[in-house]
């Protein structure tokens, strides 16, 4: 078929594990991307079980025409629309769901594909959007956008020490001409950040940075996280895979806060046993990629993944 680099999947048995998947139960495969984790769990359901998967890139949908199961169903969706786009495949959402895996990100053809404008090897048209059928290109973005806003950007989502430096150069630029290519944004970054880290290019957190910032990264981890907490059935697992600290962090405080009883009044005269029990119990520790799948794959360096069992609430 077409010639783009494979995505080898990151976790896959310990994420197809955690799932801990029932013949006949309803999956949410929220990223799609090439199917790696989709085709494990396929290969764990029975006939009466069912996969709704989601990806937000028409060339992810479209690679997975291929598919032919009929317990699969691709859906062109954000995965931050989790509940209502559930509503419109039909599915019974209101805690019907045994389990939600999300490896959130982008795929190994979406960053290597160069005409994608992810990566800063190569030149292409700066786009960065992983749904190409809608929203801003970063070179829109960064035609538009003022100065301390791209500062603000890249210091928050790349965590770069040199944000305002680059803001200042790339708004320079533009002066002449838009910053249109991510050959020219990486030329103009590399220019300004001197100080290199070691085996790192000068415009990875820049790019990382746009890329967060384009597609909202962030914030549909943060929509999707308790639309998960409200479709799953009692004993459904919630199994995330990020690859940033600053993903990490936000499933981790989501995962601990509905792992802890509801916080009342201290003063209040409540014994412990009156506070509402917590909605999701911890399954294990975080789980890193082993030496052999970081040597054979060395994007699951930064993956880590945590895992919660949704837990039932008695009535009151
Ligand atoms: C790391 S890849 C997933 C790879 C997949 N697990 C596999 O084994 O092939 C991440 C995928 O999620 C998709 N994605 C990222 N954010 C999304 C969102 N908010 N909604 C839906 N899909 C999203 C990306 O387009 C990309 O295809």
């Amino acid at each position: 078929m077409s010639q783009e680099s494979p995505h080898q999947t990151v976790l896959l048995q310990e994420a197809v594990e955690a799932l801990a998947i029932k013949p006949a139960g309803t999956y949410v495969d929220g990223t799609f991307g090439r199917g790696g984790h989709s085709r494990a769990i396929l290969q764990r359901l029975g006939t009466g079980g069912r996969l709704l998967a989601f990806d937000r890139d028409p060339q992810a949908v479209a690679m997975a025409s291929g598919e032919t199961d009929a317990r699969l169903l691709v859906m062109h969706e954000r995965f931050g629309d989790l509940a209502d786009a559930l509503r419109r495949a039909g599915c019974a959402v209101e805690q019907g769901i045994d389990g939600v895996l999300l490896d959130i990100g982008v795929s190994s053809p979406q960053l290597d594909e160069h005409a994608r404008g992810f990566s800063f090897r190569g030149d292409a048209p700066l786009d960065m959007r992983m749904d190409t059928t809608q929203g801003e290109t970063a070179a829109q973005w960064l035609g538009r956008a003022s100065e301390q806003e791209i500062t603000e950007v890249i210091r928050n989502y790349g965590e770069e020490r040199f944000a305002f430096q680059i803001a200042k150069k790339i708004v320079a630029a533009r002066g002449e001409r838009s910053v249109a290519t991510t050959g020219e944004l990486a030329a103009l970054v590399r220019q300004t950040v001197r100080t290199r880290e070691p085996g790192q290019d000068a415009a990875t957190r820049t790019f990382q940075a746009l890329r967060i910032h384009i597609n909202q990264e962030l914030e549909q981890l943060a929509l999707v996280l308790p639309q998960a907490m409200t479709v799953l059935k009692a004993g459904g697992r919630l199994v995330v895979i990020s690859f940033h600290s600053l993903e990490d962090r936000i499933v981790k405080r989501f995962l601990r806060d509905e792992a802890a009883p509801d916080r009342l009044p201290r003063k209040l005269p409540l014994r412990a046993a009156d506070l509402p029990p917590p909605r999701l119990r911890l399954i294990g520790k975080p789980v890193r990629a082993s030496a052999a799948e970081i040597a054979a794959n060395p994007r699951a360096r930064s993956a880590i993944m945590r895992v919660a069992e949704k837990l039932a609430r008695k009535a009151a």
